[in-house]
This record gives structure tokens, C-alpha cells and sequence, in this order.
């Protein structure tokens, strides 16, 4: 599993907002009810899981990384958060539903996620679910390999991403028991925050798994090489939208 550990909470927080923020329709798809037990997978600083709770259901988030968790528990004491891998959850309990907001990409095992999400899920639960897509940010990792190229790093490019197909992802959730009742593939340019320099940060913020092998030097420069190859498609009128595709579905426990 490549998904990060360690992540700059504060710059979470600070310049990627939108992270949560544009996650507000597949709140209305969990549909959260008073008193319902509501897992979320990913949860980072835990915003999303605080207006989960607002609803009244009874919810804790899990993060792999413990510094999101800090942060999480020092936002929101309130509710209860745990570190933990989405691949080997450890809880020994049973939810009424199985949330996650832009985490599932990261982890290339799904088949290990979709399993614990099976075991947790009581009968009649379900599991609503957002991440990358087939096709996210392809535009981008296009740009970064001309980069990658360009200096002549060692190939190939680490790819640290799970973007299945809808038909992949469903027959993925079918296998274990899950039914799916409702799947999407859609597009959703999203601009980053802060003008120019927000590519730079969304690189410094999210593509250590691709560079982490990297000097310092080579970093900057691939960071730089990246944002000069990325300026035609993705920054017009001093502002950068990123071509994220998301995979959006939800599947029942019979
Ligand atoms: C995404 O939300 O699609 C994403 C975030 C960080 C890295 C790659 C993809």
C-alpha cells in the first residue's frame, strides 16, 4: 500500500479545502439518520465526519495517518477517531454504514478495503463512497511524466494511484456481497486555491508518492518541470483546474 502516512495536516487544512468542501452531494447520498452507527474511511482532519455527526448519527472516522488524527481529535473532541489502515481496520463492531471521501485512490488493494467494509457493514448496511475514477487527473500525470522524462529520472514514474473503472469497481464490490445500487464516472474540474502557486502546492501536498525517492534537487526541479508542462491544459486566467474525475458509488449488504 502506497498511501502516504505522513501528511502535512496544516496544508491539508489550509490550501486543499476543497477536498471536503466539494463532497457535499455524496453527504445527500449517505442520508445520514439520528442514531445510526457511521464509519468514515479516510477521514483526515475530520470535517466531513463533524457534519456526519451534526445529523445526529453516531460516527467515528479513521485515518491511517496519525497526525491527521491529532488534528481531527484537537478540531473535534467530541467524536470518537481512531488511527487505522482501511486494508486491516482492527474494529470488532457493526455500522449502519461504510462512508469514504478521497481516500479509496490511494490504496491498490481495494479488494482488502472492500473486505473490511463487507465484515463491518451489518445486514441492510451500505457503504457511499467517492474517490478517483478511471481517467482522474490524467491530464496532470501526463504532464508529470513529460517532466519525469525531461530530467531523466529513473523510469518508470512510480504510479501511486487505484483509479478503477465503474464496471472494475462494481464487480470488485459484487464479489464480496456488496450490491450495487447506485454508480457514477463524472468529471469535476476543480480549481485550486491560491492563484498561481496552487499547483506547486497541491504537488508538495499530494505527489511526495510519486517523488519521495528523489534528492531535494531533483524534487524541486521535477515539481517546476511538472507545473510548466501542466500550464497549457490546466492554468488558464491565472487560476488552475485540475481534471479530477471521480467515482462515486453505492453498494448494500443483503
Ligand atoms: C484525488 O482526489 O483525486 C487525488 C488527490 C490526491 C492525489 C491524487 C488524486
Amino acid at each position: 500500500m502506497v498511501q502516504p502516512s505522513k501528511w502535512d495536516a496544516g496544508l491539508y487544512d489550509e490550501k486543499h479545502s476543497f477536498v471536503y468542501k466539494m463532497a457535499e452531494g455524496l453527504l445527500d447520498l449517505l442520508a445520514a439518520q439520528p442514531g445510526e452507527r457511521i464509519l468514515d474511511i479516510g477521514c483526515g482532519t475530520g470535517h466531513l465526519t463533524a457534519k456526519i455527526a451534526a445529523t445526529g448519527a453516531k460516527i467515528a472516522g479513521i485515518d491511517r495517518s496519525p497526525e491527521m488524527i491529532r488534528q481531527a481529535r484537537e478540531a473535534y473532541p467530541q467524536i470518537r477517531f481512531e488511527v487505522a489502515d482501511a486494508t486491516n481496520i482492527g474494529l470488532q463492531e457493526s455500522f449502519d454504514a461504510v462512508f469514504s471521501n478521497a481516500t479509496l485512490h490511494w490504496i491498490r488493494e481495494p479488494e482488502r478495503v472492500i473486505s473490511e467494509v463487507a465484515r463491518l457493514l451489518k445486514p441492510g448496511g451500505r457503504f457511499v463512497a467517492e474517490f478517483g475514477g478511471h481517467g482522474n487527473i490524467a491530464k496532470l500525470v501526463a504532464a508529470a511524466e513529460r517532466a519525469w522524462l525531461e530530467l531523466k529520472l529513473p523510469q518508470p514514474m512510480p504510479d501511486p494511484w487505484y483509479y478503477p473503472s465503474l464496471p472494475e469497481y462494481a464487480g470488485l464490490l459484487e464479489k464480496q456481497g456488496l450490491v450495487v445500487t447506485y454508480a457514477i464516472l463524472f468529471d469535476r474540474p476543480t480549481p485550486l486555491e491560491e492563484g498561481v502557486s496552487g499547483l506547486r502546492n497541491w504537488l508538495s501536498m499530494f505527489g511526495g508518492a510519486i517523488f519521495e525517492s528523489l534528492s531535494e534537487y531533483e524534487r524541486n526541479r521535477f515539481i517546476e518541470e511538472t507545473v510548466q508542462e501542466a500550464i497549457p491544459e490546466l492554468f488558464h486566467d491565472g487560476q488552475w483546474v485540475i481534471d479530477y474525475r471521480r467515482l462515486r458509488v453505492v453498494a448494500k449488504k443483503d
